[in-house]
């Protein structure tokens, strides 16, 4: 279901918060706007638009503290087999995913 997903949509307040995150060090400035709205889109659609849980478990900043950024990246790359959480590799770099491993764990700007 989230693969037929699309990127585009680009809410205003989105695009807003994610023109203030364009320092995010691992990718470029509009390639952290696009995973931005990926999250929230995408991510979004299973984890909820807040994150905080849906059909997939809340993956809030707080939660995502406690895991390693490697192997937060390792679970958005693969997904988890058996369950509901797909694999992001076909559709992003590791670079990509490390981003998004540290915005979720609420270290990007
Ligand atoms: C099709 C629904 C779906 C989508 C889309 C989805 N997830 Fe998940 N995700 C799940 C489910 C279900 C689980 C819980 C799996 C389990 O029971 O262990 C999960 C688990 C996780 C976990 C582990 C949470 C924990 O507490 O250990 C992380 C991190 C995660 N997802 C991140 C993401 C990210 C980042 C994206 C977007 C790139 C994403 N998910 C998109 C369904 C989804």
């Amino acid at each position: 279901m989230p693969r037929t997903l699309t990127l585009a949509g680009g809410l205003a307040l989105w695009s807003a918060i994610a023109m203030a995150s364009d320092s995010a060090p691992q990718v470029e400035p509009g390639r952290a706007t696009e995973l931005e709205r990926l999250v929230i889109q995408d991510c979004g659609s299973c984890h909820g638009l807040t994150l905080k849980g849906g059909l997939g478990r809340a993956i809030t900043p707080d939660l995502m503290q406690h895991y390693d950024r490697h192997d937060l990246r390792d679970i958005i790359l693969d997904g988890i087999p058996g369950t509901a959480m797909p694999p992001w590799r076909p559709l992003m770099t590791e670079a990509d995913a490390l981003w998004i491993a540290d915005y979720l764990r609420g270290e990007t700007p």
